[in-house]
């Protein structure tokens, strides 16, 4: 059986979850989701990145220890992923001894080959991105161009990783593997920033005790992004497990824009330089922006995902954040667009075709599902609808996969609407239009699940079909004739009530 092994990044514990976290982790687990579907054997993993000076300054602004203040921090992850329905099947924190340990073991592999050296280094540093900056790369009055906040200067005596000797061999791995980052244009954004040169990185601190220190100078403790990026691989038994680790390795990372340069450049030469594999592939998305602005607390546009749950649904949400916004470039949260795709795919489309099928079934049909038809006009319709469904997963195009099962959702609301079922005698003729509907059905919950997990279920359910629609396996489910005929149909409550 084929393994997917996925991971989200590691979140910062200096902020409560925001709407952009849950961006990147509803993607994560919509992909996870759809890739048990098709029956291979995933793991899902997220966490939380709790090392470093940003961490280390929050907490004593607060007047805690950083492990007291991480602490307090985690666990609102966790739950602020439960009630998104995010199934994870791991949730690493980098406090934790079986990633302390992975580090230690990665930090002294890459140190043995050679590729760690100690040197000096002064320059300008921005804490909020943990990354040392050079002139050009600032805005005037040395401002970060993420953050626009003034860097600091720092000179320190730090052990750096050799990254300037890796630019061949990525670029060769780059062209060995092509696609490996999707979309394609973020995969150039990586190439590019590998073409212009790579500088070495330091890969430790003296000036800061919250964090790993190294193995063989301790002293020093390993840089926060050295620290978190290994959570990918010990999480997966790196340096505790090594027949769990060959498992699973390589994975998939599912990142933001803003951290192409960690994961797509960083992150493979140090692999490479501890003699393991690159990782399987890359997923880049955009920002989901609040009034045209990244979300942050300076200004004052930080959304509460927990919040929108609470009016909309999680699969509302779930929906929204997944259909919106082409994956890989950004989009532009608002409450208004949240609403207008409530009414228009889920109230008007799935929703009233649910209700509409569960009606004519309970007046014409005695509330028992007819059999679909073999050769029904929406048995190609499905047909297609799948296909395209299953390349945009693929492609990890999620709006766009939702675009092709609402394809199917609108063929049948036509279909009914051009037969009428709910004008006609009972009979054959009706049996036959509703047969279909209801097999069309039956595939939409399949190909939703992963995007709107709950509501896919409850169809599932009313429609009379056993079990849960989660175990369904593709493409065998997506095949027409599934419906067997013969269950009971149920009404129930509007499945999204209008705003
Ligand atoms: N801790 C690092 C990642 C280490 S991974 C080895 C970090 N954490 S973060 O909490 O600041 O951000 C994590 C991810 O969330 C980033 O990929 C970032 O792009 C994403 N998002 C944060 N705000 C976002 C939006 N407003 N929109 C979409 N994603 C955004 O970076």
């Amino acid at each position: 059986m084929s393994r997917y092994f996925l991971t989200t990044p590691i979140y910062y514990v200096t902020a409560q979850p925001h709407l952009g976290h849950a961006y990147s982790t509803i993607t994560a687990d919509a992909l996870a989701r759809w890739h048990r579907l098709l029956g291979e054997e995933v793991h899902f993993l997220t966490g939380t990145d709790e090392h470093g000076q940003k961490v280390a300054d929050k907490a004593a602004a607060e007047g805690k220890d950083p492990q007291a203040f991480v602490d307090e921090i985690a666990p609102l992850y966790a739950k602020a992923w439960d009630r998104l329905g995010i199934t994870n099947d791991d949730f690493i924190r980098t406090t934790e001894e079986r990633h302390k340990i992975g580090v230690r073991e990665l930090l002294q592999r890459c140190y043995d080959a050679g590729d760690i050296e100690l040197d000096v280094y002064k320059g300008k540093y921005c804490v909020a991105c943990e990354e040392y900056y050079t002139d050009d790369e600032l805005d005037p009055g040395d401002l970060c161009r993420i953050h626009r906040q003034p860097v600091q200067y720092y000179e320190e005596e730090n052990y750096f990783f050799r990254l300037s000797r890796f630019q061949q061999r990525l670029l060769d791995w780059y062209d060995a593997h092509p696609g490996a980052i999707k979309p394609e244009f973020r995969g150039n954004e990586a190439l590019g920033l590998i073409r212009s040169g790579l500088r070495d990185f330091s890969v430790s601190r003296t000036s800061l005790q919250w964090g790993i220190p190294l193995p063989w100078d301790d002293k020093h403790v390993a840089y926060v992004w050295f620290d978190a990026l290994a959570n990918y691989i010990t999480a997966i038994g790196y340096g505790t497990d090594e027949e769990r680790f060959n498992t699973w390795w390589p994975g998939r990372h599912l990142i933001g824009k803003d951290i192409i340069r960690h994961h797509c450049v960083y992150w493979p030469a140090m692999l490479m330089s501890a003699g393991l594999e690159p990782p399987a592939g890359w997923a880049v998305g955009g920002w989901l922006l609040v009034g045209g602005e990244k979300m942050s607390k300076t200004q004052g546009n930080v959304v509460n995902p927990l919040d929108l749950v609470d009016e909309i649904g999680v699969d509302g949400f779930r929906y929204y954040v997944l259909a919106e916004t082409p994956y890989g470039n950004d989009g532009d949260f608002t409450a208004e667009g949240l609403d207008a795709r409530y009414n228009s795919d889920l109230a008007n489309n799935l929703g009233n075709l649910l209700s509409r099928v569960a009606t004519v079934v309970g007046k014409k049909c005695d509330g028992v599902g007819p059999a679909p038809s073999p050769d029904s006009p929406l048995a190609a319709v499905a047909a297609s609808a799948y296909a395209d469904t299953a390349k945009a997963w693929d492609d990890v195009q999620p709006s766009r996969a939702l675009e092709a099962t609402w394809s199917l959702i609108r063929a049948t609301n036509a279909y009914l609407e051009a037969n009428e079922p709910w004008k006609a005698e009972p009979g054959p003729a009706v049996d036959t239009v509703m047969g279909d509907a209801l097999e069309a059905l039956r595939i939409v919950s399949v190909l939703a699940s992963p995007a709107v997990p709950e509501s896919a279920q409850a169809v599932w359910q009313r429609i009379g079909m056993p079990g849960n629609v989660i175990d369904q396996r593709l493409p065998h489910a997506a095949a027409w004739g599934g419906y067997p005929g013969g269950l009971t149909v149920v009404k129930g409550d509007p499945l999204f009530p209008r705003r």
